[in-house]
């Protein structure tokens, strides 16, 4: 389907509203479903359709959505929250030089898609209307506003949840908050609104009304999927539309080639790219902009934010964040990595260990309970079980470095800011607190002494 040209056609996105419902002091449509804020969905759907800067009205909590937001979008300002029509009267003057058509959306209906956005956009101009509203068949319509037909079929306006009357609310096709309008036809009406309803506010819905008063056509267009209408309100919209969701970026990646054994516990973020031939194991979340190559095993139980690992990569019971690794990759099980950590080729942090802003050479291993931090390890190192950069005086951090193919024993203690250079060596249980030459062996821990027969001379005295 060929995209929108952004030169006639706008789009307004109402997110001033304070969302009363959700009972918090986050403007609703920066709530998030399926980690991402409720209105970022609905840019995203302008962006798929080709609108390049949807105007969003913003009120309640501005500064907060401006700051989340960004300048992916133009704003304006609707300084009281009078209602959705209101919201339009507020962004009109903006967009005042523009002519042609204007789609309007809610910010709290996440689900829906550029390609829906498309095909409103072309029935509409193939309809000859000056206005098509976007209305879906809900099997339970209840808090929408419902699309008013005479008995021939032709839309003769919205009645909202509040005015219904008892017969009015058994209608099942409601209004999705979308719409796609003429603007010179929109202007010509906008200043009628009026407040007389249940709730007291400028219905944007009343616009369909003055429109047919004028002699203008007015239609709906119904929508295929009728979660694409689901506009959060509460707490349980916001759940059922994080389900919904997650179905749908699971079902994407799903067709671009990965396995996903379990969609059921597996929570995949919009904008997460997966390989193919990767499997991704149960109750696995990958979150933000985890970029995860081909042919990994991603799970059981892991959390991965921000992380690229390369392919063939393996990762078990993990928490990763802001990671990076190269290629053939074999973390866990039970392996904390932190911000900053990227590992070259086929590198393994094992089980019990945490890695923290460490550079980490190809083919080098930290298999076992190990802490390394702020450190740069070369490759072909083997860090022996237990090992501990102590990088921390209470005051600062400090670096470790650790050369190539240099064999750090089991429990050694190096005190940063320290050098074990290349092909040294480090013997096990040592506290090393001073640079290690390059094919030394550092022995740095307290000489054995046997003390021949002790056991039974101890055993003696104390029975006397
Ligand atoms: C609205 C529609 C309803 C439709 C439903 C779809 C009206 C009168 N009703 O109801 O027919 O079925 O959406 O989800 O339009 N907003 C502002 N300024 C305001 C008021 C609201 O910007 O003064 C924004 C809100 O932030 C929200 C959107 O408009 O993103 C919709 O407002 P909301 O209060 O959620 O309307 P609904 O009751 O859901
Ligand atoms: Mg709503």
């Amino acid at each position: 389907m060929p995209k929108i040209n952004s030169d006639n056609c706008q789009a307004i996105i109402l997110a001033a509203g304070k969302g009363t419902r959700m009972k918090s002091d986050l403007p609703k449509v920066l709530h998030k479903v399926a980690g991402k804020a409720l209105v970022s969905y609905v840019i995203d759907a302008c962006h798929e359709a080709g609108i390049t800067k949807p105007m969003l009205v913003v009120g309640h909590g501005s500064a907060e959505v401006r700051a989340a937001i960004g300048d992916e979008v133009s704003y304006c300002e609707q300084f009281r929250q009078l209602g959705t029509g209101h919201a339009v009267m507020c962004a009109l003057p903006f967009i005042k030089e523009k002519k042609g058509e204007v789609l309007v959306m809610c910010g709290d209906a996440p689900l829906i898609e550029g390609k829906t956005l498309i095909a409103l956009r072309n029935y509409f101009r193939e309809s000859g209307a000056v206005c098509t509203v976007l209305s879906a068949e809900m099997k339970n319509p209840a808090g929408y506003g419902r699309i008013f037909r005479e008995g021939t079929g032709r839309v003769l306006g919205i009645i909202e949840e509040k005015d219904a009357t008892a017969s009015q609310k058994k209608i099942t096709e409601i209004n999705t908050g979308t719409y796609c309008f003429d603007l010179a036809a929109l202007r010509s009406v906008i200043d009628e609104l009026d407040t007389n309803n249940a709730q007291g506010e400028y219905y944007l819905t009343q616009v369909l009304e003055l429109l047919i008063a004028k002699g203008y056509q007015v239609n709906a267009y119904l929508c295929e999927d009728s979660n694409t209408a689901l506009g959060v309100n509460d707490r349980i919209q916001q759940a059922a539309a994080e389900k919904i969701l997650r179905k749908r970026v699971l079902k994407d990646i799903m067709l671009e080639g990965a396995t996903i054994i379990d969609p059921k516990t597996t929570y995949i973020e919009k904008g997460v790219k997966i390989g193919a031939d990767t499997v991704i194991r149960p109750n696995t979340h990958l979150r933000g902009n985890t970029v995860i190559g081909a042919n990994c095993v991603i799970g059981p139980d892991c959390d991965i934010l921000n992380s690229t690992i390369g392919d063939n990569s393996q990762v078990r019971y993990a928490v990763l964040d802001s990671i990076k690794t190269e290629t053939g990759a074999n973390i866990g099980p039970y392996t904390y990595m932190r911000p900053g950590t990227e590992l070259a080729e086929n590198v393994k942090i094992g089980g019990f260990c945490e890695v923290k802003n460490t550079k980490v050479g190809a083919g080098s291993k930290i298999p076992h309970l190990s802490y390394i931090g702020d450190a740069e390890v070369g490759s072909g190192v083997n860090i022996g079980c237990g090992c501990i950069t102590c990088n921390y005086d209470g005051y600062k951090k400090y670096k470790t470095e650790i050369g190539n193919n240099a064999f750090v024993g089991c429990n050694v203690n190096m005190v940063a800011p320290v050098k074990i250079a290349d092909d040294s060596y480090v013997a096990a249980g040592s506290t090393v607190t001073e640079d290690v030459p390059a094919e030394a062996l550092a022995i740095a821990r307290e000489r054995q002494r046997n003390i021949e027969g002790w056991v039974r001379k101890n055993k003696e005295k104390r029975e006397k």
